[in-house]
């Protein structure tokens, strides 16, 4: 079922929640594939009721961004999500979540939404954290439903819950891949066939700085130099950033002696993709 207004669907959520049941939320942009699908039957299994938001959200797109040839296919999304278990896929309009008076903003502070991602692109994750506000304000998950492949995202989120002190469990999902290792990406329908096959050096770059990691190398500098050189063997790649940070605070670290976060974010033409992977 599609619900497009935040009044239906709160009318919905209260009869389900009179009758005593648990609510999951996973948030998505759309266009769905098995990454997004993850998060749906993870959600299905431990809720009652699964929502499934599907808004392209404007306020987390940079002036030269992708909003407007960002991927949308709602027919489509709503019977894949429907396939994995959700109950209601939401898919408001901008002006349904964006009133033209609206004026608010959520913003986590510091480090953490300065680094990595946070650099190259100064405003989104304000986007980000405004707009799962709404939808946490709407919805009232008892559980909400997050990719690891947006680990940063999930680190802020989790910062914004614990610091605003929302009664919501944020749960982190592992990062579903293609055959050949690349991460699934509503952008990767962006890349030509020479890109796509060179992309999967982003998931082969991690995994050569985590063996070496395994094999004794604790040097985060170390690391990264190992990470970046291969990324550069492909001649179509442009290193955005390679970083090993401290997991989830995304603090620096020099030597590295418990978690952290090795991430990077590469474009392609003028797509740019990001991978991960934790270890330590
Ligand atoms: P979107 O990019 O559509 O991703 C929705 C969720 O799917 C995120 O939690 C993301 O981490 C997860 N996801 C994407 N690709 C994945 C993969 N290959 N494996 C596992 N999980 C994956 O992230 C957003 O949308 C937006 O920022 C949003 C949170 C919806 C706010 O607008």
């Amino acid at each position: 079922m599609i619900i497009t207004t935040i009044s239906e669907l709160r009318n919905y959520l209260h009869n389900q929640r009179l009758q005593g049941k648990t609510v999951g939320l996973v948030p998505t942009m759309g266009y769905l594939h098995d990454g997004h699908l993850s998060l749906i039957r993870a959600a299905r299994k431990e809720n009652n009721v699964v929502v499934v938001s599907d808004f392209v959200n404007p306020t987390q797109f940079g002036p030269n961004e992708d909003f407007a040839t960002y991927p949308r296919d709602i027919e489509r999304d709503a019977k894949l999500a429907t396939d994995a278990g959700a109950d209601v896929i939401f898919h408001p309009s901008v002006e349904e979540m964006y009133p033209t008076d609206s004026s608010t903003i959520v913003e986590v502070e510091g480090n953490i939404t300065k680094v990595l991602c946070g650099a190259s692109r100064p405003t989104h994750f304000k986007g980000v954290t405004t707009v799962v506000s709404m939808l946490f304000n709407i919805v009232q998950p008892d559980k909400a439903y997050f990719g690891q492949k947006d680990a940063q995202q999930a680190a802020v989120l989790m910062k914004m819950i614990n610091d605003l002190h929302m009664n919501i469990e944020l749960i982190t999902c592992p990062i579903v891949r293609e055959s050949d290792g690349l991460a699934m990406s509503s952008r990767n329908t962006y890349l030509s066939v020479e890109e796509r096959k060179q992309a999967v050096v982003l998931n082969q770059a991690l995994k050569a700085g985590k063996d070496a990691f395994e094999k004794g190398e604790k040097e985060a500098s170390k690391l990264v130099k190992i990470i970046s050189n291969k990324i550069n063997e492909m001649p179509l790649a442009e290193i955005d950033y390679v970083n090993i940070l401290d997991f989830p605070s995304l603090a620096p670290v020099s030597k590295i002696e418990k978690e952290v976060l090795a991430a990077v974010a590469v474009k392609f033409g003028k797509t740019r993709l990001i991978d991960n992977v934790i270890f330590g």
